[in-house]
C-alpha cells in the first residue's frame, strides 16, 4: 500500500505481543496455554512479575513462548546491567529500560547483554506524562520533542528500539529508518472497546505507521475467545503487509 512504512521484524515471527496483565499467575499461565506460540508473544509487566516471579517467566519460556519482560529498568548503570543479565539468563526475548536513565546507563545495559540475547528496548516518555507533568519534573521540552531526544539517545547507545505510541511511530520511523524496532501499545481492533486508552489505533493503521510489534492486552485477555481475537488481529496485519 502507498505510504506504508511497515518493516519486517528481524526474525519474521509474530508481531502481536499479548500483555498478560493478570494479578494471578495461574490465570496468566492458563491463558498462555491457550495462545499459540506461532501467533503471539507475551508481555509480563510489573504486577504479574511481582506476584509470579522468575518462575512464572521460566514457565512461559519453557512453554515455548517469546517473553517481553516489561520491567522498565531505571537505576545506576551497574544495577541496570545486572538486571539485564538476569533477564537474559531467564531466556526472555525482549527486555526494556527507561531511556531517561541516561547514556551511561543505556550503554551499560547494551554491554550487559550477550550477542543473540534479548532485544533491548527503551521507554522514552510515558504516555501518562503530558506537558504539565513534564514541566513539574523540570523538562521544558514538549512531549514529542522529548520522545525524539530520548529515542536518539537510545539509538546512539546501540539499543534495538523503543516503546512508543502508535501516533509517534510514523515520526520515529522517518527519523530512524527501518532497522529501529518500534513496539506500540494502545492498539484496538476496529469497533472494539477502548477501555482506559485515550487514543487508540487499529492494528492495520499501527503497522502502516511503522510499528514492528503491537502490544494488545484486554481485547485478548478479557475475551471469551482469545484465540479468535488473535487470529482476527493477525489477519488484519497480514493483509496490510501483503498490500
Ligand atoms: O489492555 P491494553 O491493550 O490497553 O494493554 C496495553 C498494555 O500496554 C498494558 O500492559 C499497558 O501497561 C502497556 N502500555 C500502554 N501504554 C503505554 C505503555 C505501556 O498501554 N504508553
Amino acid at each position: 500500500m502507498a505510504g506504508t512504512q511497515a518493516t519486517q521484524p528481524r526474525d519474521g515471527g509474530p508481531r502481536i505481543i499479548v500483555a498478560l496483565d493478570f494479578p494471578d499467575p495461574g490465570a496468566a499461565l492458563e491463558l498462555a496455554g491457550r495462545l499459540p506460540t506461532t501467533h503471539c508473544r507475551l508481555k509480563v509487566g510489573k504486577e504479574l512479575f511481582t506476584r509470579g516471579g522468575p518462575q512464572l517467566v521460566r514457565a512461559l519460556v519453557d512453554g515455548g513462548h517469546d517473553v517481553f519482560l516489561d520491567l522498565k529498568f531505571h537505576d545506576i548503570p551497574n544495577t541496570v546491567a545486572g538486571a539485564c543479565r538476569a533477564a537474559s539468563d531467564l531466556g526472555v526475548w525482549m527486555v526494556n529500560v527507561h531511556a531517561g536513565g541516561g547514556p551511561a546507563m543505556l550503554a551499560a545495559a547494551r554491554e550487559a547483554l550477550p550477542p543473540g540475547g534479548p532485544l533491548l528496548i527503551a521507554v522514552t516518555v510515558l504516555t501518562s506524562l503530558d506537558e504539565r507533568q513534564l514541566q513539574a519534573v523540570g523538562v521544558d521540552a514538549s512531549p514529542e520533542a522529548q520522545v525524539l531526544r530520548l529515542a536518539t539517545l537510545t539509538r546512539d547507545a546501540g539499543l534495538d528500539g523503543v516503546v512508543c505510541s502508535a501516533r509517534e511511530a510514523s515520526l520515529l520511523r522517518q527519523a530512524f529508518g527501518p532497522g529501529f524496532c518500534l513496539v506500540t501499545p494502545g492498539v484496538r481492533p476496529a469497533g472494539a472497546q477502548r477501555d482506559d486508552q485515550q487514543r487508540v489505533m487499529t492494528p492495520g493503521d499501527a503497522i502502516r505507521a511503522g510499528a514492528d510489534y503491537l502490544v494488545v492486552g484486554r481485547p485478548v485477555t478479557k475475551s471469551d475467545n482469545p484465540e479468535g481475537v488473535l487470529l482476527t488481529l493477525e489477519s488484519e496485519i497480514s493483509s496490510v503487509l501483503a498490500d
